[in-house]
């Protein structure tokens, strides 16, 4: 439940994306299986290319070998690929035919931002713009109309497990007027999402700042019981 500013209580469908850059490599497809069944919504796959950020991890490959697997309650469960990449538009057409439901990217490895997006709505996948913590919020200004979801980055690209940059927050809480001001204007649904230092006991504090799609990945994969601390974070989101 999220109170909007003229007090009506609108009921929120809030997402867990696990990223399994957390996860067992050598057990993934069952990793994927097993915190889809957990209470998982939205698998994040993390693209990093040791160019725009200083990690290596998975190429379109690695996408279609997890496809089979990225199933909830019988049916696909969503695949969010974040690249990390620059160039972008060359690998794009790669991910789609590997199963990608969403791409996201970041604007400044594209230098192209709508010929981008637009690549990725023609391969059939919903489009996503991220920002670095530095990344300025004006990369929206003309494309608010071609975005499925906009992603906040609260660390700085590369590695799990740092910690949360509160600033984060306030980025959260101006993306989330320029969505509701969009949608207000007749505009389509846009997911607000959130990744890097996401914990059970901060998850509310960024849920209050507006965000409805929380990426996680040690808080997730670090733990034993991957069904009690989504359900944990269920609950610190259920407060309100
Ligand atoms: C970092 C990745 C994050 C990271 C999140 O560049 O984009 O998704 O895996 O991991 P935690 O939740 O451990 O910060």
């Amino acid at each position: 439940m999220r109170a909007t500013p003229h007090s009506k209580v609108l009921t929120v469908a809030f997402r867990i994306a696990p990223s399994i850059l957390s996860a067992d490599f050598a057990r993934l497809g069952e990793e994927v299986r097993n915190v889809l069944s957990a209470g998982a919504d939205v698998v994040h796959f993390e693209v990093m290319d040791n160019h725009y950020v200083p990690n290596l991890t998975f190429g379109p490959m690695i996408c279609e070998a997890v496809k089979p697997h990225a199933i909830k309650d019988g049916k696909p469960a969503p695949i969010d690929v974040h690249l990390m990449v620059s160039p972008v538009d060359r690998i794009v057409p790669d991910f789609a035919k590997a199963g990608a439901d969403i791409i996201s990217f970041h604007p400044e490895a594209s230098g192209h931002v709508d010929r981008t997006l637009g690549l990725i709505r023609e391969c059939g996948c919903k489009a996503g713009l991220v920002f670095n913590p530095g990344t300025p919020l004006h990369y929206l200004d003309h494309v608010l109309d071609k975005l499925h979801l906009i992603l906040i980055m609260s660390v700085n690209p590369g590695f799990g497990g740092q910690k949360f940059i509160p600033e984060a927050l306030n980025k959260i809480k101006a993306v989330r007027a320029r969505i509701a001001a969009h949608q207000a204007a007749g505009g389509q649904e846009i997911w607000l999402e959130v990744d890097g230092g996401v914990k059970t006991d901060n998850i509310r504090a960024i849920a209050q700042a507006g965000a409805d799609t929380f990426v996680a990945g040690s808080a997730i994969f670090g733990q034993k019981d991957y069904t009690a601390v989504i359900n944990a974070m269920r609950q610190e989101l259920a407060r309100g």
